[in-house]
């Protein structure tokens, strides 16, 4: 109904809108004295401590936020971490033993694929830790930990909420594997902590942005294929980004890391067909923007996503998304508003239902 919607058109916009509360929520009663801690949710250090190598399994948004995990961990602490679909790692003989973590994405703590991964996790001898959204699901019960999300109920078929807060899980247990390890010092993750808490702030920011989107959509709604493309963490936050806009509003959308586009697909930039560019790193600016005038080039339509508060050269875009100023390891929050309300906005721009894309299904407990 209406009201359950608390006047949103569609839940999947009432839960965008709900996600600065809802990394609040997750993060905030796992701080103390301004580190991470997970005392509270029963969670043995040890499992950190132990662990030589990670491996992550989820299945499409979950998955994908265990991506920015892998991109965190393995950038801030080197330590090797492999990520799969539950689908797969089920079916490979994977290279897991005592020594790695398994950690399990999942929103409802149902997904068939990866309860059955979580198993065989356990079978190998893994120690689990899951990160589950709904309370006393299959998926909790069965693991080793659990680091409850506190998103709150997510109706929507397409995740948003309940990704953010996943993706700042991620983020909690980086940093608290860096502090048990060793491998980072009290005074920087404390810092890295602030940043983290500000997270929230930065999706409040972003949200402001809600106009630009929409005008965004009113082009690619006319789109038949579109492109993602970004390096580093933007690369992982396009596919998230390309999934979304497929999901719900059934245009074509391909995430391609901005530096390989040359040695596959290039081809198929033509006039016209929208390329939304992500430039959030700072690292890869440089190397993003030339990416961006080999489309430019092509004629491609040109959406940056960036911080920067003008564009220098004009011809290279011809929208520009404008987040706020910050650290570039943090992006992924703005950058995760920016895509769901790309693909929120195109939905609904075609008139369809946006919180029930066909043949999808929230939750997947059969195979
Ligand atoms: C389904 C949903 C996806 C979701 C995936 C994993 O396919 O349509 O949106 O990401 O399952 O769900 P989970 O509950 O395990 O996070």
């Amino acid at each position: 109904t209406s009201a359950q919607k608390g006047g949103y058109p569609f839940f999947m916009l009432k839960e965008i809108y709900e996600q600065p509360d809802a990394i609040r929520n997750t993060i905030a009663p796992r701080i103390n004295q301004e580190l991470p801690d997970f005392t509270e949710d029963g969670i043995d250090d040890a499992i950190f401590k132990d662990c030589k190598r990670i491996s992550i399994v989820a299945c499409g948004t979950a998955m994908h936020a265990g991506m920015v995990g892998k991109h965190l961990i393995e950038k801030k602490l080197r330590i090797p971490v492999h990520v799969d679909c539950a689908s797969e790692f089920r079916y490979k003989d994977p290279i897991i033993d005592e020594e790695t973590l398994t950690i399990v994405l999942s929103q409802s703590g149902e997904t068939i694929d990866t309860l059955e991964a979580l198993k065989l996790a356990k079978n190998r001898g893994s120690k689990v830790l899951s990160i589950v959204n709904v309370k006393g699901s299959t998926i909790a019960r069965e693991s080793d930990y659990v680091l409850y999300t506190h998103a709150g109920p997510e109706i929507a078929v397409a995740s948003t909420k309940a990704y953010t807060v996943q993706v700042a899980a991620m983020y909690l247990i980086a940093c608290r594997i860096g502090l048990v390890k060793g491998l980072i010092t009290e005074h920087d993750a404390k810092r890295f902590m602030t940043k983290l808490t500000n997270a929230s702030n930065i999706v409040e920011e972003t949200l402001k942005c809600a106009d630009d989107i929409k005008r965004v959509a009113d082009h690619i709604k006319f789109a038949t294929d579109t492109f993602y493309i970004g390096r580093g963490l933007d690369y992982t936050m396009s596919l998230e980004a390309a999934l979304k806009l497929k999901e719900i509003s059934y245009v074509h959308a391909e995430a391609y890391a901005a530096g390989e586009l040359k040695h596959g697909t290039i081809a198929l930039i033509s006039e016209n067909v929208p390329v939304i560019a992500l430039a959030t790193q700072e690292d890869v600016y440089a190397k993003v923007i030339s990416n961006i005038r080999e489309v430019k080039a092509r004629g491609a339509y040109v959406v940056l996503v960036s911080m920067d508060e003008e564009v220098n050269d004009p011809s290279i875009c011809d929208q520009h998304i404008r987040l706020p100023k910050m650290d570039s390891e943090f992006t992924s929050f703005a950058t995760a508003v920016v895509l769901q309300l790309v693909a929120y906005y195109t939905s609904e721009a075609k008139g369809l239902d946006v919180d029930k894309p066909r043949n999808l299904a929230k939750s997947v407990t059969v195979e």
